[in-house]
């Protein structure tokens, strides 16, 4: 979850780092560090807890001169947040920064006896220790022995003391890209920040070394043979990463999303019928599979309760989704006929990751819907669709959800289509509904200031209920993780006939009700259990499908009419709504928008 990053070159290495580091900081943000290697070829660090300005006024009043350096942005697992624990770590001559979780550092600590000697409590200056204990002058030969030792996930970046100019990165499962850049070569744990500098990258294999000098990268196995990196071109618009004049990255996503939806789907139809053939998914895949299981973690995994939702409703196929996390201690049937679809936004999701590849130890054939092109997850499925959101900072997600919604509508259209479910003009009109999305959404996005009224109503609630049926229900569960992630409101979404069976206990005049309500089937069933909770002196905030209309004699604390589209489809417009209440909520309390306490964009820890 770590942000890495590592430059070697003719230019000043400090201030490279340093911007990278700050692009980098929705990796992690309670600490930072550098390590140059000087003009002295000494290796200087600066680090401290707290974000990369403060390692900025550090760096300001106390530089290094050098062209050589590797970086750290932290999101604290071994050790808690303070100066000590912030990377890079030294440990004789060997520097290192570190994003994973080195498992054994206990018996290392034991086997090279440590203990008096580390300054910190981290997994990672043991992971240093190791390096040096083997270290004698050959560096490949060091890094082969420690990574036969460590258990667990890596990605190293090394400076050896007396080997000035030069970083040297291994990993396991923990990513590492490189590029050559800024007149030299570049690493880091994710291409947002390299797609800055570059439009060519490779990923660094499992267990491969790679070399980086001023002049160039030389890539080794384990057994020291020279290999050729597999170039990557960045599939993305950098220009985007920007704020674009927004104050938080939040928001512009949220903006993004009529555009990115349209790029994602429109290149997808194809004589009016959605068709994945471009992505090299075979119609036998979507055809022969008897169930689908879909693994993915937070809003990824809300993603799939909508798909879910569609494909039993639409393509009458078993489908079940299952908390990636728990995927292999739950004894969780997947054979030879299923299609396990694997989301994420980042690629790099390590509960994703493993549950693919033990999706794929049990024969199922896999399916990765992910946004980061050349990402884990990606590499790891035996087919990939990508979403086209464009770099995604904010730690909340919102683009790259409404984008996954979009392939798996599209997945669900073509399904159908190749099942039979839908003749040619079903799947046409399904297909017209689908490419009608961006408008509506942007409809919703132009009374944002409706919304930022609504906000305030709970601005000081300690806790909101949210309630719907079916993919009403889907829905909230997605806008109530928004809520709570960054406006530390406690939220629950809850199935709306599901309340009385205990939880409308909680509910008072000082629990809010957020309910959503596009389902026509379902609409009347809403409308009671709204009653049932308004009984109880709570106020509602109603977001409803506008050719609903309205009960006459009901009271609403607020109402805000969704633009119509069919029911299957309101989860669109509704999310946009959703994803602005949480944001309101949380740019009126004043808070950190895009780095919200105790999280990180990219978890690459179990
Ligand atoms: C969403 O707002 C979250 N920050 C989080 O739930 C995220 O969706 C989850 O960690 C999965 O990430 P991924 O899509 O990169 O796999």
């Amino acid at each position: 979850m770590c942000g890495i990053i590592g430059y070697t070159g003719v230019k000043g290495a400090q201030e490279i780092m340093l911007d990278a580091l700050e692009i980098l900081e929705y990796r992690g943000y309670d600490s930072a560090g550098i390590a140059v290697c000087g003009e002295d070829s000494c290796v200087r660090i600066r680090k401290c807890a707290g974000r990369v300005k403060d390692l900025r006024l550090l760096c300001e009043k106390d530089g290094i001169l050098g062209t050589c350096g590797i970086g750290h942005t932290r999101w604290a697992t071994h050790g808690g947040v303070s100066d000590a624990n912030a990377h890079p770590h030294r440990f004789g001559k060997v520097t290192v920064t570190h994003n994973g979780i080195v498992e054994n550092y206990r018996d290392l600590v034991q086997r090279y006896r440590l203990e008096e000697r580390l300054q910190s409590q981290t997994d990672s200056e043991v992971a240093a220790a190791v390096l040096d204990h083997f270290y004698s002058g050959d560096p490949l030969a060091a890094i082969r022995k420690t990574v036969l030792k460590l258990k667990g996930t890596f990605a190293l970046s090394i400076m050896f003391e007396d080997i000035p100019g030069t970083i040297f990165a291994v990993r396991n499962v923990s990513p590492i890209v490189i590029a050559r850049a800024q007149g030299g070569s570049m690493l880091a744990s994710d291409v947002t920040v390299l797609g800055q500098y570059s439009k060519e990258y490779f990923v660094l294999p499992e267990f491969y070394v790679a070399v980086l000098k001023a002049g160039g990268v030389e890539l080794y196995d384990m057994a020291g043979e020279t290999a050729e990196p597999e170039w990557l071109t960045v599939n993305w618009d950098v220009d985007r990463s920007g704020k674009g004049g927004y104050p938080f990255y939040m928001e512009k996503e949220i903006m993004e999303q009529p555009q990115v939806i349209r790029e994602t789907v429109l290149p997808r139809i194809q004589g009016g019928i959605p068709d994945l053939s471009g992505d090299g998914i075979p119609d036998s895949l979507l055809a022969d599979c008897t169930r689908i299981c879909v693994v993915a973690c937070g809003t990824a995994m809300h993603a799939g309760l909508v798909g879910k939702a569609l494909m039993q409703s639409l393509v009458r196929i078993h489908m079940d989704v299952e908390l990636a996390s728990e995927f292999m201690y739950t004894d969780v049937i997947v054979d030879e006929e299923t299609l396990v679809i694997a989301i994420s936004q980042s690629g790099e999701t390590i509960d994703t990751l493993e549950a693919v590849k033990h999706a794929k130890k049990n024969g199922a054939k896999t399916l990765a819907i992910v946004n980061v092109r050349g990402a884990s997850v990606a590499r790891a499925s035996d087919y990939v669709i990508y979403t086209n959101a464009g770099p995604e900072i904010a730690v909340a997600s919102t683009k790259a959800y409404t984008t996954q919604l979009a392939v798996l509508y599209l997945l669900t259209g073509r399904m159908a289509y190749v099942r039979g479910s839908f003749g040619e003009e079903e799947a046409k009109a399904f297909a017209r509904e689908l490419m009608r999305v961006p408008e509506v959404m942007q409809k919703v996005l132009d009374r944002r200031e409706e919304i930022h009224y609504i906000a305030r109503s709970i601005l000081n609630a300690q806790d909101v209920f949210m309630m719907g049926r079916g993919l009403d229900h889907a829905i909230l569960l997605e806008g109530s993780l928004k809520l709570k992630e960054i406006s530390y409101i406690h939220s629950e979404a809850y199935a709306s006939g599901e309340l009385k069976h205990g939880t409308i206990a909680l509910i008072t005049e000082d629990t809010p009700v957020v309910a959503v309500v596009t389902q026509d089937k379902v609409k009347s069933k809403e409308f009671s259990n709204i009653k049932e909770v308004q009984s109880r002196g709570a106020g509602v905030i109603l977001f409803i499908k506008e050719t609903f209309g309205l009960e006459k004699d009901a009271v609403w604390d607020s109402v805000f009419m969704l633009p119509a589209m069919e029911d299957g489809f309101m989860v669109m417009p509704a999310s946009a709504a959703l994803q602005l209440l949480a944001y309101y909520v949380s740019l009126d309390k004043g808070l950190d928008v895009d780095k919200p306490r105790n999280l990180a964009k990219v978890v690459t820890v179990e």
